[in-house]
């Protein structure tokens, strides 16, 4: 249930109402709902167009719903995009996998300093629903991977994906303890919001040392992952680069 503030409806009916000048030109019925209008333009699957105009819609929402009405607002976004949060989902002992996600207007920060470009790839280590590689995908034109633990949000994810027609982005489930520096070796950034446990986090450190001995590469740490990436010893080969405007997310660089 998304939580309502201050005069946060009548701004919705608004954004809806710009937004239907766009999708005026993919269909002739008017929107009635917010759910599934993105579904409705994506029909023109084949269409860049309708990719960038759906980018366009995702920073319109960016701008008028999570921007300026707080970033639990969040969720109506995800709605927007029609990415439905499971409850009951299978229990990995010994790891953290509860559901929490960067905000969309953090994204979008986080793209505009690092800009992603077209023959490079981002990888969201722990990418839960994937609103990091869906924005990616729709604000950017380089490659999105996801690596993410818990089955039913890599499902949820594929949905997504495959209903907006994102070919730039592939989704895998698993455990980063088990990936090998060489299979990250197309990387060229790597982000963490509070994934993972302590213990995995610092043995995962000696993977990305690895892959920094073979290639320079950017960090991206949010909450809890950007302390760690301070104080834990098997990190300790990054240099720090700064941070997004608001303040969440650390940039760090790896080059050894
Ligand atoms: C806090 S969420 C962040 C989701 C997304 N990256 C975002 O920023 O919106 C962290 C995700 O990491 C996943 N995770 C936890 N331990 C993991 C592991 N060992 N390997 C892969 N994913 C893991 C959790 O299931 C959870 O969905």
């Amino acid at each position: 249930m998304v939580t309502t503030q201050g005069n946060f409806p009548e701004e919705v009916e608004q954004y809806k109402e710009e937004l239907q000048d766009i999708l005026n030109q993919y269909q002739e019925e008017s929107v009635d709902g917010i759910k599934g209008f993105v579904g409705q333009l994506y029909k023109q699957e084949e269409d860049k167009k309708a990719r960038e105009d759906l980018g366009e819609v995702l920073e319109k929402g960016i701008e008028k719903i999570d921007k300026r009405y707080g970033h639990e607002q969040s969720e109506i976004i995800d709605q927007m995009l029609g990415i439905n949060k499971k409850e009951g989902e299978k229990e990995y002992k010994g790891e953290q996998t509860y559901q929490i996600e960067t905000s969309y207007d953090t994204i979008k920060q986080m793209l505009d300093k690092t800009g992603p470009r077209q023959e490079e790839t981002f990888y969201d280590l722990g990418s839960g629903y994937s609103r990091v590689l869906i924005t990616g995908s729709l604000l950017t034109d380089a490659e999105y991977r996801g690596i993410e633990l818990v089955k039913e949000r890599v499902d949820e994810s594929k949905r997504i994906r495959d209903r907006l027609g994102l070919e730039n982005v592939e989704i895998m489930q698993g455990d980063v303890k088990e990936l090998k520096a060489e299979e990250l070796s197309d990387g060229d950034f790597f982000y963490m919001f509070k994934p993972f446990s302590v213990s995995t986090f610092k043995e995962f450190g000696k993977t990305m040392e690895e892959l920094a001995e073979r290639k320079d590469y950017t960090v991206i740490g949010g909450g809890q992952s950007n302390k760690w990436l301070k104080v834990i010893d098997t990190w300790d080969f990054l240099e720090e680069k700064g941070k997004t405007k608001d303040r969440k997310l650390g940039f760090y660089k790896a080059s050894l």
